[in-house]
Order: C-alpha cells, then structure tokens, then sequence
C-alpha cells in the first residue's frame, strides 16, 4: 500500500495508474478503522479498479474541543490493517496539509441539517461538507464509499455532491454491527466496560422501534422509549425520533413513506447513534 502524505504525492499516484486501475472508489475516515470501515473498503474493492481510504481527524467537524482531543488516534494499527485489506493507497495528511489556510466556507442543506445532529451538534455538518469536497477534489474518485450508520450524513453528503455538481457516486453501505448489535463505532474504544454494556440497550431500542411501529402511534413509542433509555443510569438520550427517510422532517405515520428511527444516546460521556428503517 503506497501512503501519501501531501497533495503532491497524491497526484503523482493517480498519473502513475495504468488503464486498468483507473476507476478509483475512495473511503474517507477519522482512522481508528475497524470492520465498519473495511467493509467499506471491501466494497470499493468490488467495484472499483483502485480503493484509496483518508485517515483525517477534521477539526472543523468538532463542535466540543473535548470531542476532539479525546477522539481516537491508531495510526499504526490502521496502516496494519489498510494492508492485509489490500487497501492500494492510504492519504494521511496534515491539517496545514487540507487547511492552509482556514476554511469559510458555509454549506446549506435546508431542511436536513436543520434537525438531528444538525441541530444538536452546530457547524458539524458543515465541516463535515468542508473536508469531504476537499478531499473529493484532491482524490477525484469515481465512487465514494459512505456508512449508512451516520445515515444523516450520507444524505448531507448526496446533496453536497448535487449541489457543486462533484462527479462521484455516492455509495451507501449498511450498518456493520458487533455481535451484541451494537453499531461499530471508532467511539466505542472510548466506553468503559459499564458504558459498553449499558450501550447495548441502544440496538434492542432500534429493534423495538420497528417491532411497535407496527401497531403503536410513532409519538407515542418515541416517549416510551426515551423512558426507557432514562431508567439506565449510565445512559442519557439527546433524541430519538421517526423521521422521513429522504427529507429528515418528524412523520407521525408510516403511510405513503419510508421512514427511519434515528436516536441519539450518551453513554457517560460517550455520544453514540444509530438507526433503522421501518419500511
Ligand atoms: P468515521 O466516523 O471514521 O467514518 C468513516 C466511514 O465509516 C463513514 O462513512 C461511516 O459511516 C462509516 N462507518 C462507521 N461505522 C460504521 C459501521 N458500523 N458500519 C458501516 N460503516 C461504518 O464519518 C466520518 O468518519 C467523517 O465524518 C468523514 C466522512 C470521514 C469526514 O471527516
């Protein structure tokens, strides 16, 4: 696996691809892989002649400096394992490297980024729309490979593409899960063993979600669940709600959509997410 650190030495890689490995599938991540993120990988692979994965820790997608600082960082651990994925180049920049001089830019993806993480986490979309144009204009991949566990922000991302008319494919990959069913998340390595156990209730909340959807008022499981979330005293919820799947906006019904169960949970001071889609 070749590993660039500059935009230089990604151009010089991209002009040294023959024909063949010319379609380029591309993977970007804050590191601290696990196999969430390489079945992203794997899925670039499937269809793409090179995969590139980034390893960047954007600053400007933190709203909570903490968040930052305490953010994991495995480099070694991720080379290792971008290697035996047969991943063809890894982009690890610097800041000043994507950041020479601060970004100003400000994005509007009205209504989605107006709910949900949008709302609780401001500015985080719109670094999250910073780094990925950056780094899409860097790559200039073919497709680019997203996790539908972060299901806001590959709709975030498949309207930034449509609003500067980028020409890459937005890939939605599904949710990897431990065997607990709790989501694959860098995070999780935070969450001490009482965290992690407690935050086991988090898929089982999804699962019921959709089981009761079936016969309950969606606003009316949204409070018995959040009850729910409340009697565990090492959780504490930030949201969970039904939403429409395309447009992010509360349903009170399943008639005529598709709708999805988002929730947002802390786990001590762990934020953690995940979803599922009822129809
Ligand atoms: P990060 O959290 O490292 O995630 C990188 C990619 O891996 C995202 O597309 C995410 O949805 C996906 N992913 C994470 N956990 C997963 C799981 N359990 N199953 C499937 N896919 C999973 O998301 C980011 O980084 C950043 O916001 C980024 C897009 C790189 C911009 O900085």
């Amino acid at each position: 696996m070749i590993i660039c650190k500059t935009i230089a030495e990604v151009l010089f890689f991209k002009q040294s691809l023959t024909e063949k490995k010319r379609t380029i599938g591309f993977v970007p991540t804050m590191g601290a892989l696990h196999k969430g993120h390489l079945s992203l990988i794997e899925a670039s692979k499937k269809q793409c002649g090179t995969t590139v994965c980034s390893i960047f820790v954007n600053p400007t997608q933190f709203n909570d400096k903490n968040d930052l600082a305490r953010y994991p960082r495995t480099p070694q651990a991720d080379i290792k394992l971008l290697e035996e994925a047969a991943c063809d180049m890894l982009f690890m920049p610097s800041i000043e490297e994507i950041y020479p001089q601060p970004d100003t830019r400000v994005f509007s993806f009205a209504p989605i980024d107006e709910v949900l993480d949008g709302l609780h986490r401001p500015g985080h979309f719109n670094g999250v729309a910073q780094v990925v144009s950056t780094l899409f204009d860097i790559v200039q991949p073919h497709q680019a490979f997203f996790g539908l566990k972060d299901f806001q922000q590959v709709l975030i991302i498949q309207a930034l593409v449509k609003q500067l008319h980028l020409p890459v494919q937005i890939v939605p990959c599904p949710i990897l899960r431990e065997p607990d069913g709790l989501a694959m998340s860098s995070r999780n390595a935070l969450l001490n063993t009482e965290e992690r156990k407690a935050a086991a209730l988090i898929p089982k909340l999804m699962q019921e979600a959709k089981e009761l959807s079936k016969a309950m008022p969606l606003a009316e499981i949204e409070k018995k669940l959040i009850e729910k979330v409340k009697k565990e005293p090492l959780l504490n919820p930030e949201y969970l709600l039904f939403c429409d799947a395309q447009t992010l906006q509360p349903v009170n019904d399943i008639i005529n959509k598709k709708v999805i169960c988002l929730i947002a949970v802390y786990s001590g001071k762990i934020r953690l997410i995940d979803n599922i889609v009822l129809s």
